[in-house]
């Protein structure tokens, strides 16, 4: 398991989520306010979610798909990143991420 905190509407709160899982699937199973329409196609957006500063550089890169899609997403921000491309590995344990207004359900 790994520790993912998220912040929502102002309010953090800490999930033990399943190892090696992405931030859409721990989503679906945790209510974490995102509704990862596409089910991770890379063509929705509705999996966006801002990273901690400090943790933005410990993610695997964006492939090409998901920089386009993070182009057209109103709001973006400099660490936004798509929640179905990050995979919650043991190095990412404690990563804290961040539901924009525009991703609530
Ligand atoms: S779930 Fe659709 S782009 Fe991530």
């Amino acid at each position: 398991m790994v520790r993912l905190i998220v912040e929502r509407i102002g309010a953090k709160t800490v999930h033990e989520v399943r190892r090696d899982i992405t931030i859409m699937d721990a989503a679906k199973i945790h209510d974490l306010g995102l509704a990862c329409e596409c089910g991770g196609a890379v063509i929705c957006a509705t999996c966006h979610v801002i990273v901690s500063p400090e943790w933005i550089d410990k993610l695997e890169p964006s492939i090409e798909a998901e920089l386009d899609m993070l182009d057209a997403i109103e709001g973006r921000e400099a660490d936004s990143r798509l929640g179905c491309q990050i995979v919650l590995t043991e190095e990412l344990d404690g990563l804290e991420v961040r539901v924009p207004g525009s991703a609530d359900m």
